[in-house]
């Protein structure tokens, strides 16, 4: 696959002086969101991970609704750009990696700031996009966080930040859950997921499906179908071993969107580059936003241009549909995609340790079901 290092739009200067200054506005206007250089702010729905700061920039919002994730420094970075090349390869003919694609979110190649052609980042799809109150969970997945080449000194530092990554087999490292009462949300970082034993993972994961009011089982038990459909490609393939490898689990935590929301292509037929994400949301910010008092953070289309116009890839329409309607329970009202791949290598044998945190991941999920 030919790398799309792109240079879309003027940018900057060192994204990382942009950003200590940033930090340093921020400070003083006490402004959560600004917009950084081409447009381009921190990802308001990071829930673990590199997040952005003096020496990092962690996760980013295009403007065009994709986001884009800074490569890490050799080796880890470019062993993810390279995983990511080789599954979405334009001639790419190997079925077990078509197949992973799925389960993926969209990889739109790299892109560079102009001025710092250097400084690569991967372009992705936002998977939380679509929702308008995204309840979203960062799953640490497999039995060990340190790949066979890690140093004893790495295997020692990642086995005692989680010892129970053995036995349990996932780690929560972040969430964020929608509060239907308060209109707002209550976040856990790594710490919590830490914090959490065997007799309390269960109880764990039950908060990220808790509303304040409510359990949503809906989400439960269509994220487990979700997750069932990956174990189901890890146990056709042999060829890939993932550590320190991700799923995020995303949810709509607003009763008023799910409850009938239908997504279409806006202006059909219209070209687009290929391989590039689609903008195609023209409408007003009033004419998408929903009522409640988040609108200002977490419209339907996260980001717009200058003018209030909604840029992102994908029209979401409302629908007042009655609350019994089973549309309300599709499958477009969650999301689960496989991220983080820095520690992905080649192999020949089943992936037992993904498959173990899977199976652990599925049970605990079936137990909360049960209740
Ligand atoms: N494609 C994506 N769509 C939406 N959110 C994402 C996506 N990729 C990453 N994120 C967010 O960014 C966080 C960090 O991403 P990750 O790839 O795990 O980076 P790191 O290598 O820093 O751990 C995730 O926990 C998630 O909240
Ligand atoms: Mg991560």
């Amino acid at each position: 696959m030919t790398l799309n290092v792109s240079a879309d739009g003027q940018i900057m200067d060192s994204l990382s002086r942009t950003l200590e200054k940033l930090e340093k506005d921020n400070k003083k206007k006490g402004s959560v969101k600004q917009v950084l250089l081409d447009g381009c702010v921190p990802f308001s729905h990071q829930v673990a991970g590199h997040k952005c700061g003096i020496n990092n920039t962690g996760v980013l919002q295009h403007p065009d609704g994709t986001i884009l994730k800074q490569l890490q420094p050799p080796p880890r970075g470019p062993r993810e750009m390279h995983f990511y090349t080789q599954v979405y390869a334009k001639d790419c003919t190997d079925t077990r990696l078509l197949d992973l694609q799925q389960h993926l979110p969209k990889f739109y190649g790299t892109w560079a700031p102009r001025e710092s052609p250097n400084e690569l980042y991967l372009k992705l799809e936002d998977v939380t996009k679509r929702f308008s109150r995204p309840c979203i969970m960062d799953v640490k997945i497999g039995k060990r966080s340190y790949d066979p080449f890690a140093s004893q000194e790495k295997r020692k530092e990642q086995i005692s930040k989680y010892p129970l990554m053995e036995e349990i087999g996932f780690l929560l490292l972040g969430m964020r859950v929608y509060q239907i009462d308060s209109d707002s949300y209550i976040t856990h970082d790594q710490f919590y997921g830490r914090s959490l034993g065997k007799d309390t993972i269960k109880n764990g994961l039950t908060r990220f499906f808790h509303n304040g009011q409510d359990l949503q089982r809906h989400a439960v038990s269509l994220i487990i179908s979700k997750i069932r459909s990956i174990l189901r490609w890890f146990e056709s393939q042999t060829q890939l071993h993932f550590y320190a490898s991700s799923l995020l689990l995303v949810y709509e935590g607003s009763p008023h969107t799910f409850n009938g929301w239908k997504h279409k292509r806006a202006e059909k037929g219209r070209e687009h580059q290929q391989g590039e994400p689609q903008s195609n949301c023209n409408k007003p910010r009033e004419a998408l936003s929903v009522q409640g008092s988040l609108t200002h953070s977490h419209p339907y289309c996260h980001e717009r241009n200058a003018n209030g116009m909604c840029v992102g890839s994908v029209e979401v329409e409302h629908e007042e549909i009655g609350m019994g309607d089973k549309k309300q329970f599709g499958q477009e009202a969650v999301e689960v995609k496989m991220i983080d791949f820095a520690h992905v290598f080649p192999s020949n044998s089943p992936d037992e340790g993904y498959m173990f945190g899977l199976r652990n991941l599925l049970s605990t999920l079936e137990e909360i079901l049960k209740d």
